[in-house]
């Protein structure tokens, strides 16, 4: 059985797997990795609710063989030395949510994040998460539960865990355009009604970017990712400047001079847009 994750433990990366088909059922392959890697291993049912899912048998799509899931998951937690924790979207009947995540605990999960929404709520924008189905799954079981959905700013993840009760948060979209979320930061879209935040002087969207491709430079990546982030990070700067924009999308070979230069430029436009933050945050010092 795989050891379970306890208060302060800290553990290494992640390793993640994505279930390729009843054919991948023989496990002792990827076994063997994460014996040697000695880190935790995941499985993933919560992602790509897309057809390419359903097709390659991976992602939400597996919610719909939960034996095999279960299967899976008691065959990693038997056969690994490191904790197996797993990421789940909810069903829209929440006993069924509660069943899953209770047959995923006896199977022998350590760790269990729910994101509130099924897998017909695609779009994040759209659809609020279902806070209420994480609380019930947090209080349904023993294990440490991760809770995933509506998590835009700092407040969000005090208010989350709060409601569920949960150990911990996720957060994936928001950080694309604002990566500073977990050290108090937000976006303008994030500040109205909170009349104690103040614009940060210190840190930008775009200084982030800077960040960004140092990591880059450092740790190579496709220049794909590398335009997507750009254009998430500075997605408000380029609707004041479209024309910054319009030469970005006309680079179709980038390089690190050209980003950094299309950064100059918006400043020397006057184009800052500041991320807000509270004072009790701006203490917190943010570190890159
Ligand atoms: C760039 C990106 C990569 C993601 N990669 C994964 C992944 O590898 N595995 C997974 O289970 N979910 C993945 N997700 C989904 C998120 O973990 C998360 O469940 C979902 O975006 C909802 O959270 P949010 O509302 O905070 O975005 C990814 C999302 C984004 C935006």
């Amino acid at each position: 059985m795989a050891p379970g994750l306890k208060h302060g433990q800290t553990v290494g990366r992640v390793l993640q797997l994505m279930y390729l088909g009843p054919h991948a059922c023989n496990t002792s392959g990827y076994m063997l990795k994460f014996t040697i890697i000695q880190q935790v291993a995941v499985v993933h049912s919560n992602r790509c609710p897309q057809r390419i899912a359903k097709r390659g048998y991976y992602g939400a799509f597996l919610m719909d063989n939960l034996p095999l899931v279960k299967s899976l998951v008691e065959k990693l937690a038997n056969g690994l030395n490191v904790p197996v924790s797993c990421k789940i979207r909810i069903f829209p009947d929440l006993q069924d949510t509660i069943n899953y995540a209770k047959m995923l605990e006896e199977a022998g999960c350590a760790l269990l994040a729910v994101h509130g929404r099924t897998r017909d709520e695609k779009d994040g924008k759209k659809f609020r998460a279902d806070w209420k189905a994480i609380k019930a799954v947090r209080e349904a079981v023993r294990i440490p539960v991760l809770a995933n959905g509506n998590i835009r700013h700092i407040e969000d993840v005090w208010q989350c865990m709060e409601e569920t009760g949960a150990e911990g948060v996720l957060s994936a979209e928001p950080l694309l355009e604002n990566p500073a979320l977990f050290a108090g930061y937000r976006t303008s879209e994030w500040v109205l009604g909170h009349e104690e935040i103040c614009k940060a002087e210190e840190l930008d969207q775009a200084q982030l970017l800077v960040e960004y491709l140092n990591f880059c430079e450092k740790h190579p990546v496709p220049w794909r990712m590398i335009r997507s982030h750009v254009h998430k990070l500075l997605g408000d700067w380029f609707r004041i400047h479209p024309h910054v924009r319009e030469d970005l999308n006309k680079q179709s070979k980038l390089t690190f001079e050209f980003l950094y230069g299309i950064v100059d430029r918006l400043r020397e436009l006057n184009a800052r847009i500041p991320l807000f933050v509270t004072d009790d945050n701006r203490n917190n010092t943010y570190v890159a």
